[in-house]
């Protein structure tokens, strides 16, 4: 210890409800390792343009329990370019800041990492995304609570479908990967589950849909991610309309909501384990890696792995979905 004085704490890109219980976590951490902590404001752009603020126990006070970030967020193209990165590096050699935590998914990691190449001030990254497309990491924070934003409306939806005997396509988030769809249409027994990582469901889905009218089956609830192939609930819902003339159909997409709100337990108890561990990462002279989440138990991943290699979602859960569904 003692090369360590003064560490940043940054959130960046989409925010995520538990943030906030990780950048306390990282500051209560540091203060209690007599360390500085500064929170840099605006994700990568306050370490540009120079916004950060001293952040004390008592300012870390009361957030715990709140979704957003204090510290705002935001998407830098300028730290993209090499003219960027260095004028965030000067800054942080001004303010004297010998360590930082970024909170954040794939496009932070992936800017943090070409910085820890390009510079000698360790960067230690927490994943905070409700995509959970983190490698490396089993969660990542803001997923739970996501799920259970999903589920509270998906479950009010099924209300309104089955009183009128209607097919719902209710699209959640998840621009790259279906994580949130998979398990949320799991827990809310969506008849069908439509992700970016699997093609061609569209032909399939009819016939599920013809089937389930066999059946007698009068209405149905079928999760689209964002990102699905054919272009989105509203897409996928033209073109199942063409070959069932007779279904009553709607589309709900739950946009933003899924991004806002108080964390639940899990990403608090997570967000405050991954906080104090990134600290400790700075404190063991560790950088340019991710801690996460892996059976448990927290684990130090590089950057170069989280952001090169692709979390798949867990296909048996697939599988589970369209056994559960018949
Ligand atoms: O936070 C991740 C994510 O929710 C994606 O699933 C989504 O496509 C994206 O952010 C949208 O974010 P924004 O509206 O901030 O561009």
């Amino acid at each position: 210890m003692g090369k360590i004085k003064r560490i940043g704490v940054l959130t960046s890109g989409g925010d995520a409800p538990g943030m906030n219980a990780a950048i306390r976590a990282v500051t209560r951490t540091a203060i209690y390792y007599d360390l500085e902590v500064l929170g840099i404001r605006h994700g990568y752009r306050g370490m540009i343009e120079g916004y950060c603020k001293p952040l004390k126990v008592h300012t870390v006070s009361n957030i715990i329990q709140r979704g957003g970030t204090i510290l705002k967020t935001a998407r830098c193209e300028e730290f993209k370019i090499p003219e960027g990165r260095k004028r965030a590096y000067d800054y942080l050699k001004r303010r004297n800041i010998d360590g930082v935590v970024v909170i954040g998914g794939d496009g932070t990691f992936t800017g943090a990492r070409v910085f820890s190449e390009e510079f000698d001030i360790p960067f230690i990254g927490i994943p905070g995304t409700i995509d959970n497309d983190i490698y490396g990491t089993d969660y990542t924070i803001g997923y739970d609570t996501a799920l259970n934003t999903v589920i509270e409306a998906v479950d009010k939806i099924r209300d309104t479908a089955s009183a009128h005997n209607r097919l719902f396509f209710i699209e959640v988030m998840g621009a790259e990967a279906g994580f949130i769809a998979l398990r949320s249409g799991i827990a809310c027994g969506a008849e069908a589950i439509l992700i970016p990582e699997v093609k061609n469901q569209v032909s399939t889905l009819k016939d599920f849909l013809e089937n389930g009218d066999r059946r007698k089956k009068s209405s149905n609830i079928i999760i689209v991610a964002e990102g699905e192939e054919e272009g989105g609930a509203y897409e996928i819902a033209r073109k199942v309309k063409n070959d069932f003339k007779d279904y009553s159909i709607r589309v709900t997409v739950l946009g933003h909501i899924q991004r806002g709100g108080s964390p639940t337990a899990f990403d608090r108890v997570a967000a405050s384990r991954l906080g104090y561990a990134a600290v400790e990462a700075l404190l063991d002279d560790q950088k340019s890696a991710m801690v996460g989440l892996q059976n448990n138990n927290v684990v130090l991943v590089p950057f170069r792995k989280a952001v090169k290699l692709h979390k798949d979602v867990n296909r048996q859960l697939l599988e589970i979905s369209q056994i559960l569904s018949i």
